[in-house]
């Protein structure tokens, strides 16, 4: 039984398919890469599946259950967890915060900001796996900086944080080392590596080949709302249509 399966799956803004039969099966405990040029429809593909909008047409499937057109919290109740390419964070919280919420839905972690004494209180266990990862993404020394204080890439290490954090077993992430300096980008494509050893599935989308390609188990290509080509990263190099459609080459 597939772990996510996507089948045909449409997704169209006005005249424009964003999402023109999309289909693919991700494989487990690996380090998924979605590639594809800018518009191919891959974030809007992580839209679809993590429940953000309903595909209008289509299916996501599961462990064979069919989730297609659940709401994000209960897609993240699934155990799927996603991050943003432009990132969503409480920019009135502080890093430290953000982390404590990140291992429940996204509703519960609204309905949470809003009622700080039910945040308060976690237990220091959490807490201290919250250090440990802030530290592996280098971000531990701004934990009680409020998010609105650090910079862009240091944002976008928090949302991968956020992920580590909640107890999911299929993490997408939409660009996880734009505007992160290389040797730290290296870093985090470690943890998620070693991530995979310990049962957890990722699907990361990303522009920066020299890296994500270095790590990456199994390459799929997006063109024009559907998937073109899915292999190992040597031979999606050596892929034609690959070549054309994406490294212009
Ligand atoms: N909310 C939206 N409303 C209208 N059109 C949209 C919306 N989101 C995406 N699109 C369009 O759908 C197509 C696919 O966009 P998408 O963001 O999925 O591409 P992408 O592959 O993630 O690109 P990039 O690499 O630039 O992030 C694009 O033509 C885009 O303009
Ligand atoms: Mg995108």
């Amino acid at each position: 039984m597939s772990l996510l399966a996507v089948e045909n799956l449409q997704k169209s803004f006005g005249g424009l398919h964003a999402l023109n039969g999309a289909t693919f099966d991700i494989v487990p405990n690996k380090i998924n890469l979605l590639i594809g040029a800018n518009g191919s429809g891959k974030s809007t593909l992580v839209n679809t599946v993590s429940g953000l909008w309903a595909p209008d047409g289509g299916t996501v499937t599961l462990r064979g259950e069919d989730i297609t057109g659940l709401q994000p919290d209960e897609i993240f109740h699934h155990g799927i967890m996603r991050t943003f390419q432009i990132p969503r964070h409480f920019a009135n919280l502080s890093v430290m915060e953000n982390m404590l919420m990140a291992h429940r839905g996204p509703g519960e972690i609204f309905r949470n900001a809003l009622t700080p004494s039910r945040w308060r209180h976690f237990e220091s266990e959490q807490t201290k796996k919250a250090i440990t990862i802030l530290e592996s993404i280098e971000l531990a020394h701004l934990k009680d900086k409020l998010s609105f204080e650090i910079s862009g890439g240091q944002i976008k290490l928090l949302e991968l944080g956020k992920t580590l954090m909640s107890k999911s077993d299929i993490i997408m992430l939409d660009e996880p080392i734009a505007g992160v300096n290389p040797t730290l980008a290296l870093k985090i494509f470690d943890k998620i590596r070693t991530m995979t050893g310990s049962g957890i599935t990722f699907l990361i989308i990303e522009h920066r080949l020299d890296i994500a390609l270095r790590y990456a188990d199994y390459v799929f290509v997006m063109h024009e709302g559907r998937i073109i080509a899915r292999d190992k990263p040597d031979v999606i190099l050596d892929n034609e249509d690959v070549r054309e459609s994406y490294l212009g080459k």
